[in-house]
């Protein structure tokens, strides 16, 4: 049974104080908090059996190495990826997409059209733009309408011959729609282009089945998902993967070195470069161990019912918009108050103890779009209470009287 104070145990954090109030934490979207579960893998990991993987024969390497090829099969498991090898670890989101574009380099050719759609974060639109100038291929935008909804009639106006690679997020990061993806998928594959999804706002909330999906590339950050910070994975379907080049060179992404030629190492070593993140790695396992004992169902049930309330509660306060209305959409609210700025806000929410995000969210142009320099975000987690809502609401309420 969920019970989200047996849940809130779990999370050492969660107890503290800041400014002299309980802490409210609504700032998940960012990144998530961690539970003892996952903070006892990476103790256990530093007193137990650091060392370095795949290189020594000594049993701490041995250790380290099964562990973290381990924590590779769970998250092959866990979004039901065909085979682990298309795991390739990185240091988070960013970093697999920006793997895909340097690797589309040597691919596309000028002319060719790639798309990215109207609510993507700056890591899903930077790395193409550069990837777009370094080939002389065309950047498109499949356009939103104002409830933060692609418009999919002109998603399939775009699409051509011409267009090699989509990019489009599972959720959006500031307005937190839920993106339809089987069908983007499905309406580029009918071309022949690729499709990368960015699933780091939907995998602490969507279980993402890669196989059903059949999505080309999909990204996702642990520490979005109660993992630690500077580990995620790219996953890539094996035929696209064994296509791209290598992204670094260094250790452990070589078959054979002279200096006369190098030969690369097999999928996943060949886009794992140097030592990597061995306890985030782990961890992450841990943090999907943690998840799933909790259950992604009863996740999205409670989160929902979060969302609703909030929306609501804070709809009940005069001048106060709400950006991203989809139906379909995860447990995040941007909003405004007519003459305020979101800076203002959250400073005075954080002298209450309540943590939000403001600003532009890496989301210049969904901003730009409403003629907006930023939202308020506030974005829920399933350890997250209707108690502390009322407290954001009462604390947005204050806020407003303290500055209008
Ligand atoms: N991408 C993260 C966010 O939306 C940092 O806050």
């Amino acid at each position: 049974m969920f019970d989200v104070n047996i849940i809130r145990a779990d999370f050492p954090i969660l107890g503290r104080k800041v400014n002299g109030r309980p802490l409210v934490y609504f700032d998940n979207a960012a990144t998530s908090q961690t539970p003892k579960q996952v903070i006892d893998a990476i103790v256990h990991y530093y007193s137990g059996y650091n060392a370095n993987i795949h290189r020594g024969v000594h049993t701490l390497s041995q250790e380290a190495t099964d562990k973290y090829e381990q924590a590779r099969e769970k998250i092959k498991v866990h979004f039901n990826a065909a085979q682990s090898k298309e795991i390739i670890f990185t240091s988070g989101t960013t970093h697999g997409i920006n793997l895909v574009a340097n690797g589309y380099s040597s691919i596309l050719k000028r002319g060719d059209e790639i798309l990215v759609s109207a609510m993507e974060h700056h890591s899903n639109i930077v790395p193409w733009q550069m990837l777009a100038a370094r080939t002389g291929a065309i950047l498109k935008v499949i356009p939103m309408n104002t409830d933060g909804v692609l418009i999919m009639d002109e998603y399939e106006k775009l699409l051509s011959e011409r267009t090699k690679l989509v990019f489009c997020n599972h959720v959006s990061n500031a307005l937190g729609t839920i993106n339809p993806i089987e069908k983007i998928i499905k309406k580029a594959h009918q071309v022949e282009a690729k499709v990368l999804i960015d699933g780091a706002q939907a995998a602490p909330h969507i279980k993402a089945d890669l196989q059903a999906l059949d999505v080309d590339f999909y990204t996702v950050s642990a520490h979005k998902m109660c993992g630690p910070t500077g580990i995620g994975i790219l996953y890539g379907k094996e035929q696209w993967l064994n296509e791209l080049p290598p992204y670094q060179g260094g250790g452990e992404m070589i078959a054979e070195v002279t200096f006369e030629k190098t030969t690369y190492a097999d999928l996943p070593h060949k886009f794992e470069a140097g030592t990597p993140n061995i306890c985030g790695g782990i961890a992450f396992g841990a943090a999907l161990d943690y998840m799933n004992s909790i259950g992604f169902d009863d996740i999205a049930t409670y989160e929902n019912e979060l969302l609703h309330y909030a929306t609501q509660k804070l709809l009940g306060i005069e001048g106060l918009k709400i950006y991203g209305t989809a139906k379909h959409k995860t447990s995040v609210i941007s909003f405004n108050i007519e003459g305020l700025h979101p800076y203002d806000i959250g400073t005075i929410l954080d002298k209450l103890g309540i943590a939000v995000r403001t600003g532009h969210h890496c989301a210049q142009p969904i901003m730009d779009f409403y003629g907006i320099p930023g939202t308020v975000r506030a974005s829920f987690a399933f350890y997250n209470m209707k108690t502390e809502i009322d407290t954001l609401v009462e604390g947005v309420r204050r806020a407003k009287d303290m500055l209008q």
